[in-house]
């Protein structure tokens, strides 16, 4: 994207992301979910987050239907804005992460391109856990009534109808919810996080 803002300079702070870090007593990450609509990355997102604050951390959930509610309701599902969802998604993210925080995306965020944006915008602080659930399980489930109206027409541009999904090629953590229950996807990524439950 184009760069318009000229004549700025970058302060620095006087308390820095470790001495954030070091208060809450954790480390913070960017755990990105990616998957279909339909594919549980609300639930267990949601599911993690309990379990991380009951866990004594700090956490922000940032999900795609609410960030659509207000910073990004200006945009829609074309191609160009799926782009620029995901980019202000991703500098709001690592403001997140700076403030050491735990912080989970809730994105279908389809395409590979973009979400290696965000890898190389976090480096190791990103986390690619990808929701993996078949199309139709996600449409039979079919939460919100939408797969309906893609099928028959009502709305354009249909992630895994008529817009793509690219499936990641290496995420760091993959659950599949169609095969575990709630409780084990959570499991599993705590686990990849390496936090002490006990
Ligand atoms: S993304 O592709 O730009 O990452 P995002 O996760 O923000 O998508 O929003 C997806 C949510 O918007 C879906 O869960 C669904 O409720 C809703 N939605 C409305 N129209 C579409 C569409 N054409 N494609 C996908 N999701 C849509």
């Amino acid at each position: 994207m184009e760069k318009k803002a000229t004549n700025i300079v970058w302060h620095k702070t006087n308390v820095n992301r470790e001495e954030r870090e070091s208060l809450l007593n954790q480390k913070a990450k960017l755990l990105w979910f990616t998957g279909l609509s339909g594919s549980g990355k609300s639930t267990v997102a949601v599911a993690l987050e309990k379990r991380l604050h009951e866990l004594g951390k700090l956490t922000y959930l940032l999900d795609g239907d609410n960030v659509r509610h207000g910073l990004n309701s200006d945009l829609g599902f074309s191609k160009e804005d799926r782009i620029e969802n995901i980019r202000r998604i991703s500098e709001v993210s690592k403001l997140f992460v700076d403030a050491g925080v735990l912080t989970i995306a809730t994105f279908i965020s389809p395409f590979i391109e973009e979400r290696e944006k965000v890898r190389k915008l976090l480096g190791e602080d990103f986390v690619e856990v990808y929701i993996d659930c078949p199309l139709e399980i996600c449409e039979q489930r079919d939460p919100k009534g939408i797969y309906k109206k893609a099928r028959n027409g009502e709305i354009k541009d249909f992630t895994g109808i008529d817009s793509p999904y690219e499936v990641p090629l290496n995420p760091e953590v993959t659950v599949s919810t169609h095969l575990n229950t709630l409780e084990q996807c959570v499991d599993s990524i705590i686990e990849y996080l390496g936090i002490k439950t006990n």
